[in-house]
């Protein structure tokens, strides 16, 4: 007895030495923010200075005196890159960098379905954690304001709420692993073509209400631990130290206390990059191997340059202090937290999780009764004997390409393999179709299967119609690909239409065959001349690792598409409020080193814009199809009045109607009936996704408060719900409201 208590004593000894021997940054004991307030006040000058640049493309140094490990960054958002060599771009060529691709962020939107993007954060950050990555550059949320951006496939399209709605869960997933999320790209990096150039104009209405909703939802709502600036300028500032963006929306009014990251060489000055709240420095253009210099690193702006500003006295470091107390709080958040999981890299789980979202994400966007198949609809197949397959696309990997968001997966189930494999009691026979891009590797990720054709345009189509005449069904897998002027970072797309002749062959197969079924690859809208003549189409965007069985899946019909469009699909380009203003891409100013782009539309992008210039689109914002049929019944509201500190709640019942289980998303949509300033015809407020079993019948509730009533109002900069009749629109996609109610906000 008493040795046990000599023991228990001498335990409690050691224990409270050891405590008091803790330093205040190591003890986990302590809060955060006093853990980091010692910490900072450990650091000599040049340990600060280091910790707020890169030491190598993709890492920045911890505090090895203090026990801070480096910290490491990689690509996003779709999976983890494979590793660069240390100060170049090119791979690394390691055997242990494979990953699972997840699909790209459009089809991610396409689900409308939250769960979809917290699995999509979770699974993403256990593939990054066992690459002992502390943050993954991503998600985007830039807003879709042109089918031509060539990086519209990153993000999540055209409307703030959508995109706001899903890029939370994505965030609180990644970050419930202990792996920071970098939103990006902060903002109004709405196209590519001289992104270091432009320079954008845009009202405050619009940048308040389309342009940085998502960006607030990623801060104020996920809390996002990294944020990256954009390399485009706002009031002739560059985004990554721009003091409206930075210090006054961010910082001041959203309170973010995070790390801002500069997109890699958006970094231009160092006063600014001081000021204007950039924290944290990376992929600035002084590469050392480039200009002979060795470790290149002290020239970037933050570094030497700002050590020397301070020891003249231009600067105190109060400004640096508060960079470093941001980067110690992501350390702490990341690389100092002890109870972060395992990681797994390319594990089932992961596979299952880009199969499930890929198939609720893929859009079914025609479908119509054909007479020659008894007025019943080509899709989902029934039981063909003979499926011809054409198209580049069938047999191309789109996980490599498209610039920082390239892969190097551990597979691809291609479109064709996926089809083979799934119609196994066929005849599936193939036909190429048309010659796009044959190059398929990426700095220096290269892929297995050849893509070289010496046969002509004419030679190929002419296989392609004579196949086509003997198959019970062809399928076309075609669109775009992650070329440059295609779905890829650095470049617009040149043309709205498809690209390599497609639609030429279209047209010819159609008249072969009219059992087509055309299978779009693509994160944007393309012009689709043919499209009364093709009775099925789908939207199968890039969805990664498990590409191939989830189109097949879908096709097959054992799998009900569900996914409804995060934007609208124009006709023609200049159906789209930006192209019709011709603001796109800009006038450049008289010394050609900046290109003006003003978003003349203002707040009218999408579908508020063809709202409001009763402009029919091909699709709509929100529309998507499915194999079953549903009907919507009355909504009822639970008040007809409410003050601007009240909820109202809209009730709808949605019954399956047909003959298979199925998806539905019920959207609700807002219209301001009386108001001082113009407003949008109506605008998505909330959403639900209701799984259906057929003949089930369920209620869906959607509630809203003041925030969906609201504009940014520029006289006062706040936001305003103005007293007045409103109307709540519900239904299936922008265009098929089917019922609707009004009620007044006192
Ligand atoms: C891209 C970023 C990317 C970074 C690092 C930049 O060119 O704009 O989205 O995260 O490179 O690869």
């Amino acid at each position: 007895m008493t040795k046990m208590l000599i023991s228990t004593l001498l335990l409690m000894m050691t224990t409270n030495v050891q405590a008091r021997q803790l330093p205040t940054y190591l003890d986990e004991s302590k809060p955060v923010e006093e853990r980091i307030e010692d910490a900072l006040s450990r650091m000599t000058l040049d340990e600060k200075i280091a910790v707020i640049h890169a030491q190598s493309k993709f890492s920045s140094p911890g505090v090895k005196r203090l026990g801070f490990p480096d910290f490491w960054t990689d690509d996003g958002p779709h999976g983890v890159r494979p590793d660069v060599l240390w100060d170049e771009w090119v791979q690394a060529g390691q055997s242990n960098d494979s990953c699972v691709a997840f699909p790209a962020l459009t089809c991610l939107a396409a689900t409308w379905n939250p769960e979809m993007a917290r699995i999509y954060g979770e699974n993403l950050g256990e593939e990054a954690l066992y690459r002992d990555k502390d943050m993954i550059l991503g998600p985007g949320v830039n807003i879709y304001r042109t089918p031509l951006g060539g990086r519209n496939f990153e993000y999540m399209g055209e409307d703030p709420w959508l995109a706001s709605r899903m890029v939370v869960p994505y965030i609180q997933g990644m970050q419930s692993k202990g792996v920071a999320a970098c939103v990006k790209h902060y903002a109004l990096n709405n196209d590519e073509e001289y992104r270091h150039q432009v320079n954008v104009i845009v009202s405050d209405r619009a940048l308040h209400e389309i342009y940085l909703p998502a960006f607030k939802a990623a801060v104020t709502e996920a809390g996002t631990w990294g944020i990256m600036g954009a390399y485009n300028l706002y009031k002739d500032q560059h985004n990554c130290h721009n003091d409206v963006m930075l210090n006054q929306i961010l910082k001041r009014d959203w309170q973010y206390d995070g790390v801002v990251v500069s997109d890699w060489g958006g970094c231009h000055d160092t006063e600014e990059a001081i000021k204007n709240g950039l924290d944290l420095e990376f992929g600035s253009w002084t590469d050392g191997l480039m200009m002979g210099k060795t470790n290149a690193y002290d020239l970037y702006y933050l570094a030497d340059p700002y050590k020397q500003l301070i020891k003249e006295g231009k600067y105190t470091t109060k400004e640096l202090d508060d960079k470093v107390r941001r980067v110690l709080r992501l350390f702490f958040r990341t690389t100092m937290n002890r109870q972060k999981p395992y990681g797994f890299l390319c594990s089932e789980s992961h596979y299952e999780a880009a199969l499930r979202i890929a198939q609720e994400g893929i859009v079914l966007l025609k479908n119509e009764k054909m007479k020659a198949l008894k007025n019943e609809t080509l899709l989902p197949l029934k039981q063909p004997k003979r499926i011809l397959v054409v198209g580049e696309n069938a047999i191309k990997m789109m996980t490599v390409g498209g610039g920082s968001s390239s892969l190097k997966v551990q597979r691809e189930i291609l479109p064709l393999d996926g089809i083979r494999d799934r119609f196994k009691d066929c005849e599936v026979d193939f036909a190429r179709g048309y010659v796009g891009d044959t190059v398929q590797s990426y700095n220096g990720v290269t892929v297995g299967r050849s893509l070289y054709e010496t046969r002509s345009a004419s030679e190929l189509t002419a296989e392609a119609v004579e196949k086509a005449c003997q198959a019970d069904v062809v399928i076309f897998i075609g669109g775009l690909n992650k070329s440059n002027h295609q779905d890829c970072e650095g470049f617009d797309r040149k043309e709205f239409g498809l690209p390599y002749g497609q639609d030429q062959l279209i047209e010819a197969l159609v008249k072969a065959n009219p059992r087509l079924v055309y299978v779009n690859i693509s994160g944007n809208a393309v012009a689709m001349p043919w499209l009364a003549k093709v009775p099925a189409i789908v939207q199968g965007w890039f969805i990664g690792s498990e590409s191939g069985e989830a189109l097949a899946s879908v096709l097959a019909g054992d799998v009900n598409p569900s996914g409804k469009l995060p934007f609208t699909w124009h006709q023609q380009l200049n159906d789209c409020g930006a192209h019709a203003l011709h603001t796109y891409p800009g006038t450049w100013r008289e010394d050609y080193k900046i290109i003006d782009e003003e978003y003349k539309e203002g707040i009218y992008v999408g579908y508020r814009w063809t709202d409001k210039q009763n402009i029919k689109p091909l699709f709509a914002f929100g529309h998507g199809l499915s194999y079953t049929t549903f009907k919507l019944g009355k909504v009822i509201a639970d008040k007809t009045q409410m003050t601007t500190n009240d909820q109202i709640s809209f009730k709808v019942n949605v019954t399956n109607t047909g003959t298979c289980a199925g998806a539905e998303t019920v959207q609700l949509y807002i219209s301001d009936k009386e108001a001082s300033v113009d407003r949008p015809v109506k605008e998505l407020k909330a959403f639900g996704k209701v799984f259906l079993q057929p003949g089930e019948s369920r209620d869906v509730t959607l509630t809203i408060g003041r925030d969906a009533l609201s504009f940014y109002d520029e006289a006062t900069h706040a936001w305003v719900a103005e007293p007045g009749t409103f109307e709540a629109l519900v239904g299936t996609a922008s265009d098929k409201i089917t019922t609707k109610c009004s009620f007044e906000l006192k």
